[in-house]
């Protein structure tokens, strides 16, 4: 008797892949994943236990084995190994089958492939995917973007693997083309400042607050109960609980400070660059790691560029650096949404800014309690522009500026660097002024390039013989 064939289908079954897999099968569908790596199809089927699993080695069994028209989605490392997978895929299909690409895909990447598959006949969706390992395995926050009918082929399945915020699963369409991809793209930028802020606010309360690492972990769980909650925020205190297994400390204080990046954050960077909008948060973020990775070169200086700053700490050091992060966090959400509202016209993705903050709110990396509020600000004005100039946010930055500055000051004074959160109090201040000096600048350009200068008073485009 022939089997019956299985409803979706995974290429690439190392953690993340195998992972999502799994929680696929969970939600009651049959699923086949294929790897050429014969131990990690075995795992699969072994982890799978008593649900309908099974993993293959062969591309034409797994296309052979799966319903049609078939969902076949790639969990694979970003670049050339995508463009490979799809290229030994496509002789194997039929029209109208679906490829769902599921890894950190560059967007103008996905925009290619895209074009490339529906030449063939075949579907495709260019999915953002984010939670890490556990996410997958218990409930990631989806980004899908491609072609809404191609989404709604495969949304009971997303909407039932997604992680949920009450009944809500954290999976909407996102928009045309390569919308996921670019929205997941700015996930991640967002994250970058995030984490930075968050390294940030940890040395200033380290080294100007002299606390411990038992103390910070109890400083963030409290900031984890409120105003702040969110999963890196959680995942921070446990990191300050973790004791090292090779020497009788904290493990915290024996990892080597040089962050490494896949890029996705430098992408956020570029692309806003290219776009004209500014994102300093993150681009700060990804100069910070830059500067992590100078390892060397920073230990080789340190001593012939040694300061004595002033390091004391005030009483509510605590209180200011909990300010100062609250409001650089919402800053660097405000500076991610708003590349995402200004891009989506020219890319023609059609974003709903709502669904964003919406499906953000569960499983993935930059989930926070704070994103609720956000939601509710696109609700209520769909084509904000900005969101330090939303009525639900611009008390609360207000209020929390003040202590902003002062944090600041204080960082100045103990010469440590806060490029991160210096970086959303002057965004903040270039925001809030009609008039910037830049005015200068233009004038400069026309002195010594003839690059003319327009006029406050009057239209036209203007240029000076200036006096030498
Ligand atoms: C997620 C993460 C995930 C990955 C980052 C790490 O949303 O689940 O963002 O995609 O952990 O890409 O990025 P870096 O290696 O660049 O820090």
């Amino acid at each position: 008797m022939q089997q019956s064939p299985y409803e979706f289908g995974m290429i690439g079954l190392g953690v993340m892949g195998r992972n999502f897999l799994l929680n696929v099968a969970d939600q009651g569908f049959s699923v086949i994943g294929m790897d050429r790596d014969a131990e990690k199809a075995k795992a699969l089927e072994v982890e799978a236990g008593d649900h309908r699993a099974k993993g293959t080695t062969s591309v034409e069994e797994f296309v052979q084995l799966l319903q049609r028209p078939r969902a076949i989605m790639l969990l694979v490392p970003a670049g050339p190994i995508v463009d490979a997978v799809i290229r030994d895929l496509l002789p194997h299909l039929d029209e109208d089958d679906l490829i769902i690409d599921g890894g950190n895909s560059y967007f103008a990447d996905t925009d290619r492939r895209l074009k490339e598959v529906r030449e063939k006949g075949i579907r495709f969706l260019g999915v953002g995917v984010s939670g890490g390992a556990e996410g997958a395995r218990r409930g990631p926050s989806i980004m899908p973007g491609g072609s809404k009918s191609a989404y709604e082929a495969v949304a009971p399945i997303l909407q039932k693997v997604a992680a949920k915020v009450g009944d809500d699963p954290c999976v909407d369409f996102m928009g045309h083309g390569s919308a996921g991809h670019y929205v997941k793209m700015v996930h991640n930028g967002i994250e970058y400042a995030l984490m930075q802020l968050i390294a940030e606010a940890y040395d200033l309360l380290r080294q100007i607050g002299g606390q411990s690492n038992a103390q910070l972990a109890q400083v963030f769980g409290k900031w984890n109960a409120g105003d702040l909650q969110s999963f890196l925020i959680e995942i921070t205190a446990e990191i300050f609980q973790q004791k090292d297994d090779l020497t009788d400390g904290d493990l915290i204080d024996q990892i080597l400070d040089k962050a490494k990046q896949k890029g996705t954050g430098k992408w956020t960077s570029q692309n806003a660059m290219d776009h004209g909008i500014p994102v300093p948060t993150i681009d700060a973020a990804v100069t910070m790691r830059e500067l992590s990775g100078l390892k060397a070169q920073r230990v080789t200086i340190a001593p012939s560029l040694a300061i004595e700053g002033n390091k004391n700490a005030p009483e509510n050091l605590t209180d200011l650096v909990h300010d100062a992060l609250l409001f650089a966090t919402i800053i660097s959400y405000a500076q991610g949404l708003h590349l995402l509202q200004e891009v989506s016209e020219e890319h023609e993705y059609e974003l709903q800014l709502e669904a964003i903050a919406r499906i953000w709110r569960g499983g993935c990396i930059i989930r926070a309690s704070l994103l609720e509020d956000i939601r509710k600000a696109y609700d209520a004005q769909p084509d904000l522009k900005n969101l330090m100039a939303s009525p639900v946010f611009a008390p609360t930055l207000l209020r929390l500026q003040a202590n902003t500055r002062q944090l600041i000051k204080i960082a100045i004074d103990a010469g440590l660097p806060t490029l991160a959160l210096s970086s959303a109090l002057n965004y903040f201040d270039a925001y809030r002024h009609g008039r910037l000096p830049l005015n200068l600048t233009q004038a400069q350009r026309d002195h010594f390039g003839s690059h003319t200068y327009e006029r406050i008073d009057r239209d036209g485009t203007f240029h000076t013989e200036w006096a030498s």
